[in-house]
This record gives C-alpha cells, structure tokens and sequence, in this order.
C-alpha cells in the first residue's frame, strides 16, 4: 500500500467516525436533558435564548442544577431578587437571568479582577492569581448577554458595594469569587437577606480552593441546615435558608 493510498484510508476513517458520532448524537446526545426540561421545552414554556444557551453551556451539571432551582422558587412562590457576586463577563449571569427575566438582578463585581489585599493569605489555585487575573472585562460587555433590563451593577469592592442597598430581599445567590475573603463576605450579607426557602449557590467548593472551603464550612456551622454537594465539574454546593431562620 503506498503513502497515498494511507492517508485517503485515514481520511475515510475519520470520516466515517465523524458520520457515526453525528449519527449517535442526534438519537442520544440530549440524554444528558432531564425528562421535565425536554417536556417543558416540548410545551414550549421554556424561551428560544435559553434554550439557546443551554446548547453552549458546557457544564450541563451546573446548568440544571441551576435551572431546578430557579424553577423550584417560582413554582413555590418565594420571592425575591436574583444576585450574582462574582460575574467577570457575565457566564453564569446571562445564564441566570435567562432563566427568569422577571426577577430584579443584582450583579457585584470589580469589573476589574481582584484586589491584592483579599489575595495575600491565599493557597492553592488561588495562590497563583494576581490583580490583573479577570480584569478584562466590562459592564457593558456583561449588559450584552442580559436580555431584560431589570439588572443593578454594583461594580467595585465587595462588601463595600453593599452600602446604600435597602429593603432587598433574595432568593438566590449565585457566588463564584474564588476567594476566602469575598466568599465569607458573601454569606455573611446574603444569608440573612436571603428569603425562606431561598437558595445560596457557592461555585468551586473542592480542595483546589481551599479558601472556599474554608469560608463556606465555617458559615455552616452557625446555621441549622447542612451544605448540599452538587454533581457539576466544579463541586458548587448550596446553602438553604430553612424556615423560621
Ligand atoms: C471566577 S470569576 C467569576 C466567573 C463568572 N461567574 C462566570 O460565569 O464566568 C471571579 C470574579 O470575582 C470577582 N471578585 C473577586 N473578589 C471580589 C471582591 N472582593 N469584590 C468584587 N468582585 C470580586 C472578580 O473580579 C472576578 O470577576
């Protein structure tokens, strides 16, 4: 067999892979979808753009994840905001408020990546970031994926940028501040504004984030219900406000 004849055999193999892998995804590839998500898609009660975006979403885990809890708390009634601290270029942002644009949004962030005195004590992942890490982003870059105008920038330091806020109540909270000092100023403002029944959503609690961790298990322990693991890439875990907290 020559050269030639080799590569249009290799060509043809990739081919025929690309074929079945095409094939296989169109019969099986949605099997990641939860039942009630396809029979609601189907019933057309869930919107093209989040539909949209659950196709691009790469952590499927996370997304539904997501995606149960947001319908957990319109089917049960709890009211109030949504709040991201922690929303770079607005992933999980645009995520969220695609899921209920009726909510009031409130978005904290730098929009200019970390300050150096919360990255001093840091260790593992973290350890490596500088102050230029997450910088690269704006506002207006996050308003883009944002499709209902009911949002609140809250842009510089956290907890500072809380002051002034009045009267907000919260039913979910998605934190994603890969720090020991801004998560542990996240649960200590959220959890007592947070509605009955509402949900704190902490992203990267596993050991590459030991300042995480740290934060998330010493607030537990002041609070009766126990953290709740989640199966996405990153380990997020929840923090339920049960009732009469
Ligand atoms: C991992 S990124 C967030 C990723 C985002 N959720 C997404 O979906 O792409 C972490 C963000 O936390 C922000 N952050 C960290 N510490 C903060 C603080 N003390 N105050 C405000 N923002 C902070 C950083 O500026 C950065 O944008």
């Amino acid at each position: 067999m020559s050269t030639f004849n080799i590569i249009q055999l290799g060509l043809i193999l990739i081919l025929f892979a690309f074929l079945i892998y095409y094939v296989w995804s169109i019969f099986f590839g949605k099997n990641y979808q939860p039942l009630i998500w396809k029979q609601k898609a189907k019933q057309n009660l869930i919107s093209k753009e989040l539909i949209k975006i659950e196709g691009k979403y790469k952590d499927k885990d996370r997304f539904f994840n997501f995606w149960f809890q947001v319908e957990r708390l319109r089917e049960s009634k709890i009211e109030g905001s949504f709040a991201e601290l922690g929303v770079y270029k607005g992933d999980s942002a645009a995520v969220l408020h695609a899921m209920d644009p009726s909510r009031e949004f409130h978005l904290f962030d730098t929009f200019e990546g970390f300050q150096q005195k919360d990255l001093e004590n840091e260790t593992g992942k973290a350890a490596t970031y500088t102050t230029h890490n997450f910088a690269d982003t704006s506002i207006d870059r996050v308003k883009q994926k944002l499709t209902s105008n009911k949002y609140y920038f809250h842009q510089g330091y956290f907890p500072e940028t809380t002051k002034g806020i009045n009267n907000v109540g919260f039913a979910l909270v998605n934190m994603d501040v890969d720090l020991y000092n801004p998560t542990k100023a996240g649960l200590e403002y959220f959890f007592p504004r947070l509605s009955e029944g509402g949900v704190i959503i902490v992203h990267d609690y596993n050991p590459d984030w030991l300042g995480i961790m740290k934060a998330v298990d010493d607030f537990a322990n002041t609070i009766p219900t126990p953290i709740v693991p989640l199966t996405d890439t990153d380990s997020s875990v929840m923090l339920f406000k049960p009732k009469g907290f």
